[in-house]
């Protein structure tokens, strides 16, 4: 865990709306401390991460107080910007968790609000940007402290750093704590396959150091994400039946209604495989199988998401057309909307942008079946699905447990028959839901399955912190616990790359499903002894 604590303020550094009343969830519990003054540099601001998510996150951290006194938000990206606060206040109004926006507190962040316009291809930007950054440590008091966000595609991320260290605005860092730090978080996805993933990191380990890089993957910022470890570590009657004694197979499902939202060049190079298997969906998987770590550190827990990852049995060449099934949205409805299909999206942008193949092969839906060679999970299958425009917004992950040894009450079960499952929603409707049979009252004996139903938002009230402002201000306190680590990124494109490599080689089908559907039917087959997929 971090060691750094609340700097007191520089004079001429405003206060943050300090007129918000602490959060009354945490009652009782000790005081969270703004993390030490610092700029937070964005690039790729013009964005829509920078306008949807990172902006509205660093709006509630400071409505929370949770900024330090001396802080400065700056963009840069390659339009000109003039209204960049004013822009963005919009975006606030519209994104942000909690509304109204809250005057005061806008305008105590917009004040150390400024935009440096520039191609990151041009030294010049770098210059024009270290002056800013001076302006801003006398001005807002941020003390040479500088968090670079860097919201760009992969192929951008080292270009970035490389003129970050050569302008001199980022350096070695020092055993002094004292002494100013400058980090860098990089977006997912990091690299498009092992060899890039593993060039980056030689690149970016010839610039910073390990401890200056914050490789994002913002599932883990999620709260249900993080109660994973919780829910597991922090209670003694999970753990003894998470195991293949018990367990007779695990699902994770990463569903969206939405489609690529205008994201089709994206797409086209990427795919839902490495988009959100790669990564979010994977990430889960390591939380739901890691062994318990030492300690709550950022290298103990890290360390056993790794040895998950390489439990993971791999899937390569003809066998990847048996465990995965990849598929792609035609036509449909979705929660009685009209859609269009993939490949209309496509066909309606070629004539704008003719560089868009015909060909496409873009998956926005895949299905697994997993094995983990370990003592723990062997012979336990994990099946995995990820897909845009499914029937439903769902994250989750469930636990199916073994079926009775012998049907004590088989003549008189009635309807049901079912095996005890315990379902971790992600999102939305974030909970824990433990189905198992129960007597129904009356007369001889009648079973039916029950649920017992936890809900964050009946316990806590509605509105969690989004998952980037627990990571944008986790890598401000230099706590690296929820970011991945190198060997980890490796690690889980070591698993994907030849699923991808198959695919091509093989020309797997493209399985074609409606919109609002939940995915191809094929993918049922991907399912073995009579397991089926769940319709949560
Ligand atoms: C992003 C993906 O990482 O996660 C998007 O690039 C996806 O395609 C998004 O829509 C989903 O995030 P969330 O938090 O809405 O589940």
């Amino acid at each position: 865990m971090s060691t750094e604590t609340a700097a007191s303020a520089p004079s001429g550094a405003a206060p943050i709306n300090s007129t918000i009343p602490p959060n009354p969830l945490r009652e009782g519990m000790p005081e969270e401390t703004a993390p030490r003054p610092a700029a937070i540099i964005i690039f790729g601001a013009s964005g829509d991460l920078t306008r949807r998510k990172l902006v509205p996150a660093i709006y509630n951290l400071a409505l929370s107080r949770l900024l330090p006194q001396g802080f400065a938000l700056v963009g840069v990206a390659r339009r000109p910007k003039p209204e960049f606060a004013a822009e963005m206040r919009e975006n606030v109004a519209k994104y942000s968790r909690r509304k109204p926006l809250n005057d005061a507190a806008w305008n105590e962040l917009a004040a150390g609000i400024s935009y440096v316009q520039g191609d990151h291809n041009d030294p010049t930007t770098f210059t024009k940007l270290k002056e800013e950054l001076e302006r801003v440590d006398k001005t807002r008091g941020t003390a040479g402290n500088r968090l670079f966000y860097l919201s760009v595609g992969p192929d951008e991320v080292a270009k970035i750093v490389r003129g970050l260290k050569e302008s001199g605005l980022v350096v070695a860092p020092s055993d002094d704590p004292e002494a100013s730090y400058q980090r860098v978080i990089v977006e997912k996805p990091f690299g498009t396959n092992l060899a890039t993933a593993k060039a980056l990191n030689r690149e970016l380990l010839t610039y910073l150091d390990e401890s200056q890089i914050f490789r994002i993957d913002h599932y883990l910022g999620k709260e249900t994400v993080q109660n994973l470890l919780v829910f597991r570590f922090g209670n003694t009657i999970f753990e003894p039946l998470w195991s293949r004694q018990h367990v007779d197979h695990v699902q994770i499902t990463v569903a969206e209604e939405i489609g690529i939202e205008g994201r089709i060049d994206f797409y086209e190079k990427i795919g839902i495989t490495r988009d959100i298997v790669q990564n979010h969906a994977l990430q889960i998987l390591t939380l739901v199988a890691m062994e318990p770590p030492s300690s709550w550190d950022a290298n103990a827990v890290r360390d056993e998401k790794v040895k998950v990852l390489r439990t993971l049995r791999p899937i390569r060449g003809k066998e990847v057309l048996e465990r995965t099934v990849r598929g792609r949205y035609a036509a449909g409805t979705v929660r009685g909307d009209k859609v269009p299909g993939y490949l209309d999206e496509l066909e309606a942008l070629r004539a704008e942008k003719p560089e868009l193949s015909k060909d496409s092969k873009t998956e926005t839906y895949v299905g697994m079946r997993l094995e983990l060679e370990s003592w723990r999970w062997g012979g336990v299958p994990f099946y995995l699905r990820a897909g845009k425009r499914l029937a439903k917004r769902v994250a989750e992950v469930a636990i199916h447990f073994k079926s009775l040894p012998h049907g004590l009450f088989k003549d008189t079960l009635g309807a049901t028959n079912e095996p005890n499952s315990l379902v971790i929603r992600i999102q939305p409707d974030e909970g824990i839901s433990l189905r198992f049979a129960t007597k129904v009252p009356g007369q001889g004996i009648a079973v039916r399955e029950v649920a017992m139903d936890f809900r964050y938002g009946a316990e806590f009230g509605a509105s969690t912190p989004e998952a980037y402002e627990r990571l944008i201000l986790d890598a401000m306190r230099g706590e690296a616990t929820l970011f991945t680590r190198a060997d980890e990124v490796e690690a889980q494109w070591g698993f994907i790359d030849p699923i991808l490599a198959a695919w091509e080689k093989y020309e797997a089908p493209v399985a074609n499903y409606p919109a609002g559907s939940w995915g191809p039917t094929e993918a049922d087959g991907l399912l073995v002894g009579g397991d089926t997929w769940r319709k949560p």
